[in-house]
């Protein structure tokens, strides 16, 4: 048992990565499933508020990225429950206690999409918090999350790209077009602070993390890059950022900004939301209309795995 910690404790030391197979303590085990799952959980929740406008695209073009967008969005959900499954986790327990409020996704999702222009300011802040976040988790110390890691930050820039390029096009565009960009800058901005989590002086699991490597950077840290990289980017798009103390501070080398409001965050994550009863409505109505495609899977899987077949894994399936 000993040898083992220490081993444990020599691989996170040098850097290496913990695979599946390694030993771990039960408490770094538990940690990664919970992140993991959250992470899973936000990136297919994360797929309805975008979705909404998919039908009501203006043009093929903007249809064709978005629907490109929010398939991707699917495929984050797909690996990351199945890097939760290398650890034993089971996707099917996960997926209920997703339904059963047992386990969180990101509280931005709780928020409404009101016009085409909110698709383009979640582009542009949520997927750029959300490349903020998780650039540093490619060197996360779970191998099987580090590696799903590194494809999603490349598909996320993406994300990023497309909703700057669009919220380009409107602001060149007429002056209710511009309002419109104005209007969803200042509905996202301070949910999109609120992403990187509460300040560290009460995220009681950040020290713990960090030492055991799962997180490279303290939630205030991850913020400020966040706030200094997008104020250059909304001076060029020729928006205003709503927060009157949003200044450069030479001395400290970043951007000040005015403080945020941590009640909301905890009456979002707390289901008092404008819109958590009706992700997890959609949620659930989607994973019940999609029974018949689990049953199937797993009919064929057995029937694969059964005498005669073809040597199939003959796992459940769980779609
Ligand atoms: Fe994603
Ligand atoms: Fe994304």
């Amino acid at each position: 048992m000993a040898d083992l910690e220490e081993h444990f404790e020599r691989t996170i030391a040098s850097d290496r990565r913990v695979e599946p197979r390694d030993w771990m303590p039960d408490g770094y085990r538990a940690t990664m499933v919970r992140q993991i799952a959250q992470h899973a959980h936000s990136e297919i929740i994360g797929m309805q508020p975008e979705g909404e406008w998919i039908t009501r695209a203006p043009t093929l073009r903007r249809k064709a990225i978005l629907l490109a967008k929010v398939q991707d969005e699917a495929g984050h959900g797909l690996y990351l429950y199945s890097a939760a499954e290398t650890l034993g986790a089971d996707r099917a327990e996960l997926t209920e206690m997703l339904l059963q409020g047992r386990q969180k996704y990101s509280s931005i999702f709780n928020y409404p999409t009101r016009t085409y222009a909110d698709v383009g300011v979640i582009g542009w802040l949520v997927d750029g918090a959300a490349i903020c976040n998780q650039v540093p988790l490619c060197r996360s110390s779970y191998g099987p999350y580090a590696r799903a890691m590194i494809r999603i930050c490349k598909e996320e820039s993406f994300h990023q790209r497309q909703g700057y390029e669009l919220l380009a096009a409107m602001m060149a565009g007429t002056a209710a077009q511009r309002a419109m960009v104005q209007g969803a800058v200042d509905r996202w901005w301070w949910p999109a602070l609120m992403m990187f989590g509460p300040p560290d002086t009460s995220s009681p699991n950040t020290a713990r993390s960090m030492a055991w490597k799962i997180k490279r950077h303290t939630n205030d840290e991850l913020r400020q890059r966040f706030v200094d990289v997008t104020v250059p980017q909304a001076r060029v798009l020729g928006v205003t950022l709503p927060d009157p103390e949003l200044r450069w501070n030479a001395e400290r080398g970043h951007h000040d900004f005015g403080p945020i409001d941590w009640s909301e965050l905890k009456r979002v994550i707390g289901g008092g939301g404008p819109c958590n009863e009706r992700r997890i409505a959609v949620r659930r109505a989607a994973h019940e209309d999609g029974a018949w495609v689990r049953e199937a899977a797993t009919a064929h899987a057995a029937k694969r795995a059964g005498p005669g077949g073809s040597g199939g894994s003959g796992r459940e399936v769980a779609a």
